[in-house]
C-alpha cells in the first residue's frame, strides 16, 4: 500500500499501542503466563451460551431498540432496586451498551466540551483521558497516594472551579483493588453540592468486592444520583469480556443527552445476547455467588505467593492484585515487568503505566481472574523471582 501523503496530524499524538497489548504480545511471544490483561482465562455459564444460541436460532438477528432490549432493562431495573434501594425506570433512565468502555466514551463525550476540567483520579483506567482530550476537555489529574490509594477528598476539593464538567470515579477500583465507602460517598456528594457537577461513577466491578464489604454504588446516594452516570459490564460479571455488554444508569434528563451520542457511536448493543442476559438475569445466584468466587481466587493466589519476595498489598476488590517488588531490584516497573515476562515466563502490568506522568511505586498488577491451575502455575514462578 503505497503511504498516505497527507499531513497526519494525529488528535492523540501521544498515544501508542495500550500497555496491555504489549504485555499481552510479549506473554505470547515468550510463552509467559498472562496474568497482565484482565479476563477470566475459565469458561462463562454453558447455560448462556445455550441462551444465546437458542435466540440466534429464534431469528433475534437484527437491530435492537436504540437503548436496548426492554427485558433486559427491566431486569437491570429490578436488580438496582433490590441491591441499591434506587429506582432507575427501564423507558428513559437505562441504556444497554456494547460493554464499559463505549458506554464511558459516550457519556464523557455527550457532557464535556471544549476547554472544560475533568477530574481524574490516578491510576486510572486508560480510556478516560483520550475520551476527554478527544472532546477538547482538560484531564485535571488527582493523585490517589500510595499505598492504600485513598481519596484526600479535602485536598480534591482544591481542584474544583467554574469550569470542572465532570469528576470521574471508580470503585472497586482498577488497578489498585481499593473501594469507596459510604464516607467517601458522603464527601463526595458534600463537594458537588450546590454545583453542576456531573458524576460518570465507573463500577464495572460492583460485584467483585471481598471481605463482607459492600458495594457503595452512587445510586444508594440519591443527592449524588440525581447527578451521575453509572456504567456496568456485563462482561466483568458474567465472564464474557469479549462479548463487549455493559449499561448506563442516569436520570432522564442525563440519560436522553448520553442516548444522543450512544445512537451514533453503536446505535444499540447485540441483540441476541441482551435477550440472553435478560434471561440469565433471573438467577441472582449468578451476581451474588461472585464476591465468595473472586474472593477464593485472591486468597488462594495470595497463599501461594505468600513465599515470594513480593509485597502483597490489599486488595478489597475487583479482580487484581498488586505487589510491591522494592525487595527485589532498583528497575523501573516498566523495565522489570518486561524482564520478568521474558526471563521468568509470568506476565503482569506495571502500575506507572495508569499514571499520565507514569508514577513509579515499584508495583505491578497481576490479574487473578484466572483457573487455580493458572494461578498454580504463576504463583511457582513468581515464588522463583
Ligand atoms: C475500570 C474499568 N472500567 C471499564 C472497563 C471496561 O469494561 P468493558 O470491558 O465492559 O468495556 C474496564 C475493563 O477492564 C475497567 O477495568
Amino acid at each position: 500500500m503505497p503511504e498516505y501523503q497527507g499531513n497526519l496530524k494525529s488528535k492523540l499524538p501521544k498515544t501508542g499501542t495500550s500497555i496491555f497489548a504489549v504485555m499481552t504480545a510479549l506473554a505470547n511471544e515468550h510463552k509467559a503466563v498472562n496474568l497482565a490483561q484482565g479476563f477470566p482465562d475459565f469458561s462463562c455459564s454453558e447455560k448462556l451460551v445455550e441462551l444465546v444460541n437458542q435466540y440466534m436460532k429464534k431469528g433475534f438477528n437484527q437491530y435492537a431498540p436504540m437503548p436496548g432490549v426492554m427485558k433486559l432493562r427491566e431486569s437491570i431495573a429490578a436488580k438496582t432496586e433490590e441491591l441499591y434501594s434506587a429506582i432507575y425506570h427501564p423507558e428513559k433512565e437505562i441504556t444497554i451498551t456494547p460493554g464499559g468502555t463505549h458506554a464511558l466514551y459516550a457519556a464523557i463525550t455527550a457532557f464535556v466540551k471544549e476547554d472544560d476540567e475533568v477530574i481524574v483520579l490516578e491510576p486510572c483506567y486508560d480510556s478516560y483521558v483520550p475520551a476527554i482530550q478527544l472532546n477538547g476537555g482538560r484531564p485535571i489529574f488527582f493523585e490517589l497516594k500510595y499505598p492504600d490509594f485513598k481519596v484526600d477528598w479535602n485536598e480534591l476539593k482544591k481542584l474544583i472551579n467554574h469550569k470542572t464538567k465532570m469528576i470521574i470515579i471508580n470503585t472497586p477500583h482498577n488497578p489498585s483493588g481499593a473501594t469507596l465507602n459510604a464516607q467517601d460517598m458522603l464527601k463526595l456528594q458534600k463537594l458537588v453540592m450546590n454545583t453542576e457537577i456531573i458524576i460518570l461513577s465507573d463500577e464495572v466491578y460492583e460485584h467483585i468486592i471481598f471481605d463482607g464489604l459492600e458495594h457503595q454504588s452512587v445510586a444508594r446516594f440519591p443527592k449524588l444520583a440525581e447527578r451521575s452516570i453509572i456504567v456496568s459490564s456485563f462482561g466483568k460479571t458474567y465472564h464474557t469480556t469479549g462479548w463487549k455488554m455493559g449499561y448506563v444508569l442516569a436520570p432522564a434528563a442525563l440519560t436522553a443527552e448520553f442516548r444522543k451520542v450512544h445512537q451514533f457511536i453503536a446505535f444499540c448493543a447485540n441483540t441476541p445476547i441482551q435477550y440472553a442476559l435478560a434471561d440469565f438475569m433471573e438467577d441472582k445466584n449468578a451476581y451474588m455467588g461472585l464476591p465468595q468466587f473472586y474472593q477464593e481466587k485472591r486468597d488462594y493466589f495470595q497463599k501461594l505467593i505468600k513465599g515470594s519476595r513480593f509485597k502483597i498489598l490489599e486488595c478489597q476488590g475487583s479482580y487484581f492484585q498488586l505487589l510491591n517488588y522494592a525487595k527485589i531490584t532498583q528497575e523501573n516497573d516498566a523495565e522489570f515487568a518486561k524482564r520478568l515476562t521474558k526471563e521468568f515466563k509470568v506476565a503482569s502490568i506495571p502500575v506507572s503505566a495508569f499514571y499520565h506522568k507514569q508514577i513509579d511505586n515499584n508495583i505491578l498488577r497481576f490479574c487473578f481472574a484466572k483457573s487455580n491451575e493458572t494461578l498454580e502455575k504463576a504463583a511457582e514462578l513468581i515464588c522463583k523471582i
